[in-house]
């Protein structure tokens, strides 16, 4: 490593902003004031349920929308948006797992779903910098090697455009490399802002700022809001990334949330294009975005387990010590960071809901892959509500076979679950520490485990350390300075508010304005 050119690198930006929220202002909406009634329920709006919202409208059905905060602020507001169909390695590992008509309907999907962005964009005239990209993934390491090659093989075999490399044009020597052609990249707020505009009108509503808690089923179903107003819906759609409804499904069993840091950076020299993406960890990912008449790249990776590991600051310096070994940086622009719900077997869980639940419909699990992954749900879950199935179904069915012979990944993923459950009840929280200013440190205050966290101001901001969710200990997040739990991934501001579901009800927390 370059240790000289990373003395020389310049600073990571102070706080973390999306660019794609910074460079964009959305229109606002109410919350739910009252009780409504339309065809379709969408709970939550990130680009699964404005996707979806979009084109039910278009078959003509009322929806109503119900995001807990701001549309796309979430997940979709923080993602690095390439359009791809290249998940990784994931081809041939749906190839082995469930054989080639699975890996082939996985595929398609995707691969329709950047046609389907493509021709919607053509359609509105959206102008959201839309570019067709080549992907690649490579390696430096001899045990991907084969990987490659297979990935290679299986990827041609269901029909996409892909090639083997040992060189790309990136400033480093690879051992090889798959290319998918006909990918792309686009600013993904441009796009979902220009969808979402023409959700509102005949009937039809986004509401902001309104808390889904929970789902009557009767004659109708019924999303309750937070402050006891309902939408009476034929049908729910729950596309809230982590799905906060439990019933029966056992969603929380069945998945993970992972974070990981993107860095936007100015280099000095040309770009050469395309998306890029190591097979191997540390994960690095690279695309490029036109900012400004010039450009910037988004640099991303260092994915962990929400709440777990070392401080996550460590995360962004280790993406910037990359970036000064391999370019010459300009300036680093942005830095963010995003939560990504992974499932067991790497593919969403995208359909009904649970069979006996069958006008309840769910879209999660997209991995770090929800462009081309949460369209291709959106578009399912259309022709399950309008058509009663899709072609695609079977290999996105959150009751698909394969979930149960992913048994090994979850026993490992509940084991996991239950230690971060039990270590941080065992942990002896610290008596009489002085906390500086920025700083937090879980402590005891009046007999009790407490997080407390000293603001730049010397504000001292107390809470709760148990998740309000099912009870697990919460973790600092000094990078994004929240409240972050190691179970199942809800984060809560250091006053105790929701970032992050599934939990439903906020941290109890104390501000004092010393010591
Ligand atoms: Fe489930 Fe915290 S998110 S216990």
């Amino acid at each position: 490593m370059d240790t000289k050119n990373i003395l020389k690198c310049k600073p990571l930006t102070e706080s973390p902003e999306s660019y794609w929220i910074d460079s964009t202002s959305s229109k606002t909406y109410p919350p739910l004031a009252e009780d409504i009634n339309v065809d379709v329920a969408i709970i939550g709006g990130g680009i699964a349920g404005i996707t979806t919202g979009y084109l039910l409208k278009k078959q003509g059905l009322r929806v109503a929308i119900i995001e807990a905060s701001r549309i796309l602020h979430g997940t979709t507001g923080h993602t690095t948006a390439k359009i791809t169909s290249q998940h990784g390695l994931i081809y041939n590992k749906i190839k082995k797992s469930l054989g080639h008509d699975m890996a082939k309907q996985y595929a398609d999907a995707n691969e329709s779903a950047i046609k389907f962005i493509e021709n919607t964009i053509n359609e509105n005239k959206i102008d959201c910098d839309f570019e067709m990209q080549a992907s690649y993934i490579y390696t430096k390491d001899e045990k991907y090697a084969k990987k490659i090659q297979d990935e290679v093989e299986t990827a041609s075999e269901l029909g996409i455009n892909a090639s083997y490399l040992e060189s790309i044009p990136l400033p480093f020597s690879i051992l090889s490399a798959v290319k998918f052609d006909n990918q792309a990249q686009f600013h993904p707020l441009k796009y979902l802002f220009s969808l979402s505009q023409q959700i509102p009108d005949d009937k039809s509503y986004i509401f902001e700022n309104t808390r889904a808690i929970d789902i009557k089923r009767g004659t109708k179903l019924s999303v309750i809001a937070e402050n006891g107003s309902k939408v009476n819906a034929d049908s729910v759609v729950i596309a809230s990334h982590y799905p906060f409804y439990n019933m029966e499904g056992f969603y929380f069993a069945r998945m993970y949330p992972e974070r990981s840091y993107v860095l936007g950076i100015k280099i000095n020299e040309k770009y050469p294009g395309g998306m890029y993406i190591s097979a191997e960890d540390p994960t690095r990912s690279l695309r490029s975005q036109k900012i400004n008449g010039s450009e910037m790249i988004l640099l991303s990776g260092e994915h962990h387990k929400t709440g777990q590991g070392p401080s996550t600051m460590r995360h962004y310096e280790d993406l910037r010590d990359f970036a000064c070994t391999t370019f010459n940086v300009e300036d680093i622009l942005y830095r963010w960071s995003t939560q990504d719900c992974m499932t067991l077997d790497g593919i969403p869980y995208s359909g009904h809901y649970k069979s006996s639940t069958p006008n309840i419909y769910v879209a999660t699990g997209f991995g770090k892959w929800g462009m081309t992954n949460s369209t291709a749900s959106a578009l399912i879950i259309r022709d399950l509500i309008t058509k009663g199935e899709s072609e695609y179904m079977d290999v996105y069915s959150p009751s698909r076979t394969s979930i149960a012979a992913s048994a090994k990944n979850f026993v490992v993923e509940n084991a996991n679950v239950a230690k971060q459950l039990i270590s941080g009840k065992l942990e002896t929280p610290q008596d009489d520490v002085e906390i500086k200013p920025d700083e937090a440190k879980v402590i005891t205050a009046n007999g009790k485990k407490t997080g407390a966290y000293r603001d730049k101001e010397g504000i001292l901001h107390l809470c709760d350390t148990t998740c309000t969710h099912m009870g697990c200990e919460l973790k600092w997040n000094d990078a994004e300075e929240t409240w972050d739990c190691p179970c199942h991934g809800s984060r809560f501001t250091i006053d105790g508010k929701i970032v992050e579901g599934p939990a439903l009800k906020p941290i109890k927390n104390e501000i004092r304005s010393q010591n």
